[in-house]
């Protein structure tokens, strides 16, 4: 398949994407984690505020537009089937989007605010593998993994305000977006994490 997976920040998009590339064999193309790897990449060539990503993801903003769309458009070009995951953002972003590819289905993962708040501030990440752990919800068995664990550096109780600010505010409008246009698919993601799988991987096949 070629989709979208949207949701607010912590909705479980990362963790999500990881069982759809298992099971369906196609590509990650997440904006945050190819922002996170460049986070000192000189950008002040592109007439932005900042001069680099790191100023605007710390501070929980959007990085600009032609940043991102740049990576996007860059990885979809090289991928046959993928699951993107942290964009489109913003309503300009979608309509950039839509030059780039088609989409078989853009899939919303559900979650409350409070849930939300819970999720971000405990979760807990693998350097070396990538993986994504919470304290509490997903803690790792091994305690060498456990040892190791990171916290990422936006998941502070006033940057997490903010990013979920922000996706109020430019990330909510491109949701209705796709509900209006009839490809919206909602599941329920506040449920356990293998529930929620289960959702997904069932409407990722009803929908191909
Ligand atoms: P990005 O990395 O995309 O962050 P985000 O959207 O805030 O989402 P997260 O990665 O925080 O959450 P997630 O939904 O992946 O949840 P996860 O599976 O980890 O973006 C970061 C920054 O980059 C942005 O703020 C912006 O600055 C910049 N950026 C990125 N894309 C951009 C764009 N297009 N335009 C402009 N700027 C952009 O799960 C969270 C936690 O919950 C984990 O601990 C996990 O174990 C746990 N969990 C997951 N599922 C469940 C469950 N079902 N039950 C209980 N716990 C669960
Ligand atoms: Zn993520």
């Amino acid at each position: 398949p070629r989709m979208l997976i949207l949701g607010a920040p912590g909705a479980g998009k990362g963790t999500q994407s990881a069982k759809i590339t298992d099971e369906f064999d196609i590509d990650h193309v997440t904006t945050g984690d190819a922002l996170r790897a460049n986070k000192e990449m000189d950008i002040s060539d592109m007439d932005t505020e900042y001069d680099t990503p790191r100023e605007y993801m710390d501070q929980g903003e959007l990085v600009p537009d032609a940043v991102v769309n740049a990576i996007v458009d860059e990885a979809l070009s090289q991928a046959d089937g993928f699951v993107l995951d942290g964009y489109p953002r913003n309503l300009e972003q979608a309509d950039e989007l839509e030059d780039m590819t088609d989409l078989d289905l853009a899939l919303y993962l559900d979650v409350s605010e409070e849930e939300l708040v819970h999720r971000l501030t405990g979760r807990r990440l693998d350097p070396e593998t990538g993986d994504i752990y919470h304290v509490e919800y997903n803690p790792p068995e091994d305690p060498e993994v456990e040892d190791r664990l990171e916290q990422r550096e936006d998941d502070t109780e006033e940057t997490v305000k903010e990013r979920l600010r922000v996706f109020r505010e430019n990330t909510e409008p491109v949701i209705e977006h796709y509900e209006d246009e009839g490809s919206l698919e909602r599941v329920d993601g506040e449920q356990a994490p293998e529930d929620v799988w289960e959702d997904v991987k069932k409407t990722i096949e009803d929908a191909a």
